[in-house]
């Protein structure tokens, strides 16, 4: 569903970008969001061919270029095999979506050093190693580019069960900011968008039944979990002209779910 389909235009025309998990949930319209835009778009996935080609199918559709490109954004010699096919086949890049993450539960006394590596790996390192490449394309070229790290509301809330996200999503908005402050005169900007609650299958889990879904609308202000089309109008924003003044910022794009709802009736 694409609720906002009327009021997209053409910001992203001949720009070319690359969204990290981009086979499902955020990732993939984000994916969808920029080539409705105009941009050319490498859609990574890990470890399903079929939907990445399913949504590279609709970014051709779009009139646009898209490619499906296998990575595990963990692995550096993946990273760079990745970046080479994508800024070959569109001979450059402006822009880079760091969407690719996970999460397991495991209460902090249990929690195994294993499962803490994997989600740092993924959420974190996988965003270094991917900025990185990236930024060295868009400095390279003298026209600089966009950078969007999709992080979450809990780089600020603590969740538990969840310390290796949390710490993770911390970790990667201050990357961002200091990447930001560290490229702002070579033209690239560096921006976090932090999610809510939004329907996809990573927490389907827990939104898919009624009595986890009510507990989701009880945390948050607007009462209702969010659309992923949601998440990708404000990436879209960020990766265009309009936001040309934008970097290091980090939006909360998250139904009001940062402003402590419990104090929503004073007392
Ligand atoms: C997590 C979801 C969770 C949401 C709100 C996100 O970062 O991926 O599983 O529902 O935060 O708590």
């Amino acid at each position: 569903m694409n609720r906002d389909k009327s009021s997209v235009n053409r910001r992203l025309e001949g720009r070319r970008a690359l969204v990290t998990g981009a086979s499902s949930g955020i990732g993939r319209a984000i994916a969808l969001r920029l080539a409705h835009e105009g941009a050319s778009v490498a859609v990574n996935y890990l470890s399903n061919p079929e939907a990445a080609e399913a949504v590279v199918k609709e970014i051709t559709e779009a009139g646009v270029k898209g490619i499906a490109v296998q990575g595990d954004v963990s692995n550096e010699q993946q990273v760079d095999a990745m970046f080479e096919r994508a800024v070959s086949e569109f001979a450059g890049l402006d822009i880079l979506v760091n969407n690719a993450g996970m999460e397991t539960e495991h209460s902090f006394l249990e929690m195994p050093l294993e499962a803490w590596r994997k989600v740092i790996d993924i959420d974190l390192t996988g965003a270094f190693l991917c900025a990185q490449r990236a930024a060295r394309v868009m400095v390279e070229s003298g026209a600089g580019g966009s950078i969007v790290n999709i992080t979450s509301v809990h780089q600020i809330i603590p969740w538990g069960g969840f310390a290796h996200y949390c710490a993770a999503k911390a970790g990667l908005d201050m990357m961002s900011k200091t990447i930001a402050l560290e490229l702002a005169t070579q033209k690239v900007r560096v921006n976090s968008v932090a999610p809510g609650a939004i329907a996809t299958p990573i927490n389907q889990h827990v939104w898919g039944s009624p009595e986890g879904l009510a507990d989701l609308k009880r945390k948050i202000p607007t009462e209702r979990i969010g659309q992923p089309e949601e998440i990708a109008k404000v990436v879209a924003f960020l990766c265009s002209d309009e936001a040309s003044y934008v970097t290091g910022a980090t939006l909360y794009v998250d139904g009001g779910m940062t402003l402590y709802p419990e104090f929503r009736h004073g007392g």
